[in-house]
């Protein structure tokens, strides 16, 4: 037995403990030591059976490993190592220069993301666990990828308060470069750091960009819709797309599109809409125009269950939308980053809105989230991002 803080679980924690669930929810701890981030020992019935940090939110413990208790620096050590002993080689023979070293509890890290661009880190760790041990974390990244030159932490959103934290951006080493760009595809992008949604960019679709290359878009017309920073759309235009119309509220997100455009050469054929989505694109359907290919990525409407309803109502009304938007033998892609709604939902949805315009739809294609955010079969709540690319006949 370790000299850590003990946490005792109920009995009926134990089904949780044989699936290697990283998560230990309050309601199944019977009592524990020890203060909020503090590295625990886990025992069910008087034996220990795993370890990891302690924390105030519904999920008092987040499991690090089940056996014996290790030194937290030894696990950081081990498991940065194994996230990037793959992801470096893949994002290289990929020529990939933005992508995600850690994804939280997929990589055996809960509560904690790293992304990369370039030789630029930026953390998002949603544990006091974390922060109390930050000099240790940023060591054991920087033994790991002996490669990254700058460390930015960026803790932001509405989920902090109940881990007992607060918003914290910072520059943890070197220097954060204001001008930081990365190329995600054949698009150059600006990284927004610290003004920007995420660590700066949406990693997570940057593969969509390929999928969407290979559709027969050579002189379309495509509407990029939630665009954030377009780099979807304006990968099209790069490969002979005519015209480009992105609609998203962020004036930030849209002028560093432009930028991105501008480098382009191609600003001439952006058409940039800023404000509500939900308005301009019934603008437009009211105005008839219509469009080759519709991108469809909204936010998640859906965080969890309880707004599953609603995000369905907000889902229809724009996988309707979309089908109006969209001429007759042409694409939608239509994006979901809920994790509460399932490809079967994606599906249904099409169904629905399918049937309400009377239009034929093919699923040609599922996207999904890329090699960079894996997802671990014994926590399915990290399967969030889903797509389907669809033909629209009218
Ligand atoms: C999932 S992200 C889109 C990511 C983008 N497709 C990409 O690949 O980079 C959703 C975007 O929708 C924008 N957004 C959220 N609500 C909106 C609204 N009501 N109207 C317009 N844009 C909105 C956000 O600012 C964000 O940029």
């Amino acid at each position: 037995m370790s000299h850590l803080p003990k946490v005792h679980l109920k009995p009926s924690a134990s089904e949780g403990i044989a699936r290697r669930h990283p998560w230990i929810y309050r309601g199944a701890v019977a009592h524990s030591q020890g203060e909020m981030g503090d590295l625990v020992e886990v025992l069910l019935d008087r034996r220990p059976v795993a370890f990891g940090l302690l924390g105030p939110s519904d999920i008092a413990v987040r499991i690090l490993g089940f056996g014996p208790a290790e030194d937290l620096g030894a696990v950081l050590s081990r498991r940065l190592a194994s996230a990037a002993s793959w992801r470096i080689p893949m994002a290289r023979s990929r020529g990939v220069q933005a992508f995600r070293l850690v994804h939280g509890e997929s990589d055996g890290l809960p509560a904690a993301v790293v992304d990369l661009y370039g030789s630029t880190a930026v953390l998002q760790l949603s544990h006091l666990g974390w922060i109390r041990n930050l000099d240790l974390f940023v060591r054991c990244l920087l033994e790991a990828v002996p490669s990254i030159r700058s460390v930015v932490l960026k803790n932001t959103g509405k989920h902090l308060p109940k881990e007992g934290l607060q918003e914290d951006v910072r520059v943890l080493i070197g220097s954060l470069d204001q001008d930081l760009t990365v190329p995600l595809g054949r698009v150059p992008q600006r990284v927004p750091v610290l003004k920007g949604q995420k660590t700066g960019l949406y990693l997570d679709t940057r593969d969509w960009a390929e999928d969407l290359s290979r559709l027969p878009l050579e002189g379309a017309r495509v509407l990029d819709a939630f665009s954030y920073q377009g780099h979807l759309s304006l990968n099209l235009l790069a490969l002979g797309a005519r015209e480009a119309v992105l609609v998203e509220q962020s004036p930030l997100a849209l002028s560093n599109a432009l930028w991105s455009a501008r480098g382009l050469g191609l600003q001439e054929r952006v058409t940039l809409l800023e404000g509500n989505a939900f308005d301009l694109l019934k603008g437009l359907d009211q105005r008839g125009e219509k469009f080759n290919l519709v991108i469809m990525d909204p936010p998640p409407f859906a965080p969890s269950r309880r707004n599953l309803e609603g995000a369905m109502r907000g889902y229809r009304e724009l996988m309707v939308r979309a089908i109006n938007l969209v001429l007759s033998g042409g694409f939608v892609l239509f994006g979901s980053c809920s994790h509460a709604v399932s490809h079967d939902a994606l599906l249904e949805l099409a169904l629905k809105g399918a049937l309400d315009r009377s239009a034929q739809v093919r699923v040609i294609h599922r996207p999904a989230q890329p090699w960079d955010h894996p997802v671990s079969p014994q926590v399915p709540q990290g399967e969030y991002l889903k797509g389907i690319l669809m033909e629209v006949d009218k």
